[in-house]
């Protein structure tokens, strides 16, 4: 039985982790399907953004599978942990943006998928929280790295050694979540999102998120390297024409066809 669901609609894949019953908690099955359904999103010409969510109106995701790591030897855990972070660097390096649509718990290895996207929005019963201390165990698919560079050194030191788990408006607050919307307006917003976003030119978008993300573990004068270089990159595409002849001929730029 699939655990994964996916509709791909307008150039907008929808990934929807279906684990209801587990508060949509990750297995090695869900993370196996998961990194397999994203690959295809990320090949697949039609689409051009990604949505995460989960099933139910409870949970994002409530985190790695608490029952399946009882179990592991270090050495299986290496591996859990590797392929948990393997698809965070996908998600993070996807050249689509990715938006995290957060509708309920966003716990543990779930706030750490969030954190990997481009774009959290939150529903006002979302909560966010890396309580994995209190299970002896540590953020263990990137949240160690990517929360104080989201929140800051300080607040992610509180967040990680407490386990504390915080509500949507917190989030918000922090700057782990971009906005929040109510429960059942949640994914009509992520969509209406996506579809602004579409309308921009994708090698732009894909640019600017290579630069966002390399500028953040390099110093300044690299990233500005970078930065130049992918602005003068574009100039070799037939993008930037559209969009510079549209703005001068006062129409709508379209890109996409
Ligand atoms: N793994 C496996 N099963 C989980 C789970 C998880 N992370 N989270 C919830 N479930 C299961 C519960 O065991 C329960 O199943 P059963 O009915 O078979 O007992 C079902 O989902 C419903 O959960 P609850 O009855 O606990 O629901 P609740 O509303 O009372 O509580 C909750 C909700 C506060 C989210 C609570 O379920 C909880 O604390 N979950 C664990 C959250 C957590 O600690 N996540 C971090 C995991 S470690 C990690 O992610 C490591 C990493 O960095 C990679």
């Amino acid at each position: 039985m699939s655990l994964i669901k996916i509709n791909n609609e307008n150039g907008i894949s929808e990934i929807t982790i279906d684990r209801p019953e587990a508060l949509n908690a990750m297995n090695q099955e869900v993370v196996a399907e998961f990194s397999s359904v994203l690959q295809a999103a990320l090949s697949d010409k039609e689409t051009g953004i990604i949505i995460i969510t989960g099933a139910g109106d409870k949970a994002f995701i409530a985190g790695a599978d608490i029952k399946a790591m009882q179990k592991m030897t270090a050495e299986e855990a290496l591996i859990y942990g590797k392929a948990g972070q393997k698809l965070t660097m996908l998600i993070e390096s996807s050249p689509k943006p990715v938006i995290a649509a957060v509708n309920g718990f966003a716990l543990g290895g779930g706030c750490e998928i969030a954190m990997a996207c481009h774009i959290r929005i939150a529903s006002e019963n979302a909560s966010f929280g890396q309580p994995e201390v209190k299970l002896g165990l540590l953020p263990g698919w990137g949240g160690t790295q990517r929360l104080p560079k989201i929140i800051g050194v300080g607040r992610a030191n509180e967040l990680i050694t407490t386990g504390k788990i915080i509500n949507a408006e917190e989030a918000l607050r922090i700057g782990l979540a971009n906005v929040i919307y109510p429960q059942d307006e949640l994914l009509s917003s992520a969509r209406k999102m996506a579809s602004t976003i579409l309308r921009n030119g994708p090698r732009a978008i894909a640019s600017s998120l290579h630069c966002i993300k390399e500028g953040l573990s390099v110093p300044i004068k690299e990233g500005m390297e970078i930065e130049a270089q992918e602005f003068s990159k574009l100039f070799h595409h037939d993008e930037r024409l559209e969009g510079l002849t549209a703005f001068i001929e006062k129409r709508p730029a379209d890109f996409r066809d």
